[in-house]
């Protein structure tokens, strides 16, 4: 069996029929009857499976009753065109091996009712589902695009600390990394003594690449990072994790509207590649979860996205109110949008994404440009149907002594962000950037409803298993 050269189940359906092919994988099924059983077979590298057709005088009666779903096997056989199975060709057996059986009364994913809900509970099988093999394969899909992207635009990929001493975006949540013994913390003048932690100072877990970012794109001009983060916000909803992705590019020279222009296409690259590149696995998410899921991502590519600022944003979200509309949250100038807000905007007012700018500098973080009302800051968040934000940027405040000034006027530590400021301070330049959060995106793409759905292995509050 094993001269012959192993192939994909996604070239074998590909393939010309008339030859000898070895296919390997688990089962997902089996059905027939005295004489013939049709075994579909998956090796995780499509949504389709290709059918085996074993005929049961060839093969030993154990040998195909064992062959249950989720058992994994080794297949050689002819590639032969196939009449009733939905695909070009099927594999006429002429050999199995049995790798692993799977107890047909234990296997979990032998149910039919396998709610998504159900496999968070069974992570570590889940994966083996229709449903994650298409949410990985466009994962990973998603991920080789953002690379190329910005590898075709000369952005230099940037690799930042995961450990940090800095709160990036001031909001104080992170989650603390320290190898003191938390049975015994050494304390000097009644507080922390961190100069005995790892590091002689106390760090934690990135909340945002950004700050290191600056740093390099005020260097070689335009680069991106793209990595894991870390919120140790208590938000229990199907829009945040405590651990996810984030694409962060930063580039000199750019200002606000460069900073749209720059995300609105690179949004709009991403949902193109899926589209090219995805189609039986957005096809199979689109008929077995969301019918409009293709229709969604095909209405985005055609449209300029809405821009509008913060304040005309309050507006007509007041006029709403006055109209009728019932928000949970209220909703007037100064006050950070809520998801609904977002999702009104979004989905009853344009009908298209929608770009916010011009934000009251209260809900902001410090690096924000300030604009010359000394009201709002030069923000943007970019809002999409059904998800609201997935991306967060700004141009960056480039003048030294109004960074200074914003960093005292939130009562932060300037000693801490000397490295920052000297950004600032030496050849200061007009930049900007933007954070995508790859989850969120991913959301949108593979029109999942809760984003524990997009990422294999999810991180929430009371939730770290696996
Ligand atoms: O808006 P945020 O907080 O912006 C930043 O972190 C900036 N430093 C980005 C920058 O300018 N370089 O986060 C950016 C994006 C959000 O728009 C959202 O898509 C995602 O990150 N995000 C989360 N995704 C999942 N779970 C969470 N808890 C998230 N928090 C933010
Ligand atoms: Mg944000």
């Amino acid at each position: 069996m094993d001269t012959l050269k192993r192939r994909k189940v996604r070239d074998l359906l590909k393939a010309e029929p008339g030859i000898e092919v070895l296919a390997k994988g688990w089962v997902r099924t089996k059905r027939g009857n005295r004489q013939v059983k049709f075994i579909a077979l998956n090796d995780g590298s499509t949504i389709n499976n290709i059918q085996v057709v074993a005929e049961a005088g060839k093969f030993d009666e154990q040998l195909l009753k064992d062959i249950t779903t989720g058992a994994s096997i080794a297949v050689k056989g002819h590639l032969v065109p196939s009449i009733g199975s939905g695909q070009a060709v099927e594999i006429q057996a002429s050999e199995i091996e049995l790798y692993g059986t799977c107890d047909p009364v234990r296997y979990p994913l032998q149910k039919k009712d396998t709610s998504l809900e159900f496999l968070r509970s069974i992570a570590h099988l889940r994966l083996r589902t229709n449903t994650f093999g298409a949410v990985l394969r466009i994962r990973n899909a998603m991920a080789f695009a953002i690379h190329k992207f910005f590898y075709d635009k000369g952005f230099v990929y940037l690799h930042t600390p995961l450990i940090t001493e800095s709160d990036a975006e001031g909001a104080g949540d992170m989650f603390q990394v320290t190898t003191l013994d938390l049975a015994n913390v050494p304390v000097h003048g009644g507080k922390v003594d961190f100069s005995k932690d790892f590091f002689g100072k106390k760090t934690s877990l990135t909340v945002s690449g950004q700050l290191e970012g600056e740093l390099g794109a005020t260097a070689v001009g335009e680069i991106y990072t793209f990595g894991p983060t870390f919120r140790a916000e208590n938000s229990n909803t199907p829009r945040h994790l405590a651990e996810f992705w984030m694409i962060e590019p930063e580039m000199a020279f750019y200002d606000i509207e460069d900073n749209m222009e720059l995300a609105e296409e690179f949004v709009k690259f991403l949902v193109q590649y899926a589209l090219d590149n995805c189609m039986d696995d957005l096809r199979f998410l689109n008929d077995k979860y969301d019918d409009g899921l293709v229709e969604r991502l095909r209405s985005v590519l055609g449209i300029d996205f809405e821009r509008v600022t913060y304040t005309r944003a309050v507006e007509i979200l007041e006029d709403a109110v006055a109209h009728g509309v019932q928000f949970e949250y209220p909703v007037h100038w100064g006050t950070d949008f809520q998801s609904e807000h977002e999702r009104y905007l979004v989905e009853k007012h344009f009908g298209r994404p929608v770009i916010l700018t011009d934000f009251p500098k209260d809900i902001k973080a410090f690096y924000m440009k300030q604009n010359d009302d000394g009201k709002t800051v030069r923000g943007m968040d970019v809002l999409f149907p059904k998800i609201g934000e997935i991306i967060g940027g700004s141009e960056r405040e480039a003048s030294l002594e109004k960074l200074e000034a914003r960093i005292d006027e939130l009562g932060m530590s300037r000693k801490n962000l000397e490295w920052y400021i000297d950004t600032r301070r030496y050849g200061t330049v007009p930049h900007s950037g933007f954070g995508l959060g790859f989850e969120r995106l991913l959301l949108f793409v593979t029109g999942m409803a809760n984003i524990r759905d997009v990422i294999p292995f999810p991180r929430t509050p009371k939730n770290a298993e696996f």
